[in-house]
């Protein structure tokens, strides 16, 4: 056992939040930073969490509650607990082994792993890695004829659906990646990577790691057809060049034939348009504040956005989950279940997979017992009684 995972396992470690204690010791400033950082003033990122404070239990006491049933369906998929690991770019500079960790890590925790187009690691191993689902999320990076390719990587290794990622036009502002030299660290000249070095130099665990790990990882999941494996520092520019909008998802649904999931919406309109044009379930979501600021907070806009698809499509949410109870809320506010991104990467961060299993067991243990306190029997009975909403969310 590395000293990484001792410390994950803990008794100390009880909540998210020391896991993220452990992964901002262990990773340098720039890339702790990339992880827990949001847009421009931070403040979706920060409306994210307070909108679960804003939502308050009616718990029904007295009542038997052993049994208790945590599994849910999500797509026909059984997951042990309504939480699937959300796609999170770069998971190789948090932990060498970064997608593979996760993935293996979901499996064995019996539910579903999206990994991101941005991964370090071949998305055939990253599948071979689970013993669940695995999904795929798709950003146009590279272009069309090296998305089609992807996908038919995707579905020849098993993936067993596509998230479409709506709401990544453009790089949001992520101002502390500005400050610490993430464009720098990446791809720039050792003169100009310089003033940068020493918060790497203060993290010889994490920089030894990297190094035996080839430094800067490139992207074997995008090959534009003669320029081989996309490097990181190109990801910015590219991701502007190629924005997904409504048109593409016409001969993206022909190049998958599977489900099809889209990631990013806010609005019932946009919900509606979603799954006209043939989604199988929509995810609420802002990108974890990571996007445009100032958007509401993704548990806010879940009631309008449920209302809208009107039971045609499974609606998921993220954004701001860090405990068993946030999702207990969601799925009391009409969620199938949610996608969990930081929660799991500090983990991922702190220890590897190891950290994130500690993760996912926090969770499936805060729900269990979230569930008993509140007097219900199984995920499959909560409903919106079991919370009240405060009088200021206006339409909901
Ligand atoms: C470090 C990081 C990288 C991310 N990369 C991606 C990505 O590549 N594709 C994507 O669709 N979403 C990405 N997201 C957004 C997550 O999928 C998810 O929407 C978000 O993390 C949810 O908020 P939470 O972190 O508060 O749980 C990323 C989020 C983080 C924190």
């Amino acid at each position: 056992m590395t000293k990484a995972s001792r410390a994950v396992a803990s008794p100390r470690v009880v909540n998210i939040e020391d896991l993220r204690t452990l992964a901002r010791a262990r990773l340098p400033k720039i890339v702790f930073d990339y992880l827990d950082g949001g847009a421009e003033d931070e403040v979706t990122l920060q409306a994210n969490r307070r909108a679960f404070d804003a939502v308050t239990f009616r718990p029904r006491l007295g009542v038997p509650t052993d049994p208790c049933d945590l599994r849910t369906r999500v797509l026909g998929f059984h997951v042990s607990f309504p939480a699937l690991l959300a796609p999170v770019g770069y998971s190789r500079l948090m932990h060498a082994d970064g997608e593979i960790a996760a993935s293996r890590a979901a499996g064995a925790a019996g539910t579903i792993y999206i990994l991101s187009t941005i991964s370090g690691h071949r998305l055939e191993d990253v599948k071979a890695a689970s013993s669940g689902p695995v999904w795929y999320q798709l950003y146009l990076l590279g272009g069309r004829e090296a998305a089609e390719a992807a996908l038919e990587r995707a579905r020849l290794a098993g993936f067993s659906a596509l998230v479409v990622t709506i709401d990544a036009p453009v790089a949001g502002m992520r101002e502390r990646d500005f400050r610490n030299g993430m464009k720098e660290l990446l791809g720039g000249s050792l003169l100009s990577k310089l003033p940068f070095l020493p918060q790497l130099l203060a993290r010889p665990g994490w920089l030894t790691e990297f190094l035996l790990d080839g430094g800067v990882p490139k992207l074997p999941n995008i090959v534009v057809s003669g320029q081989g494996p996309m490097p990181l520092i190109d990801v910015g520019a590219a991701l502007a060049r190629t924005a997904v909008t409504w048109e593409d998802l016409d001969w993206i649904r022909k190049a998958w034939p599977g489900p099809m999931v889209i990631k990013g919406v806010l609005t019932g309109d946009d919900a509606r348009r979603a799954v006209d044009e043939g989604a199988v379930a929509v995810v609420v979501s802002n990108h974890g504040g990571r996007q445009l600021d100032c958007v509401p907070a993704t548990l806010r806009v879940l009631p309008e956005v449920v209302a809208a698809v009107n039971g045609r499509a499974e609606v998921l949410m993220d954004g701001g989950v860090r405990r068993g109870s946030d999702i207990i809320k969601a799925i009391c506010l009409g969620a199938r279940a949610v996608l969990v991104g930081r929660a799991y990467a500090y983990g991922l961060g702190a220890a590897g997979e190891a950290g994130v299993a500690r993760a996912l067991q926090i969770l499936r243990a805060d729900v269990e017992r979230t569930l008993k306190l509140l007097g219900c029997t199984s995920i499959a009975a909560l409903n919106r009684s079991y919370v009240d909403v405060s009088a200021s969310w206006q339409g909901s």
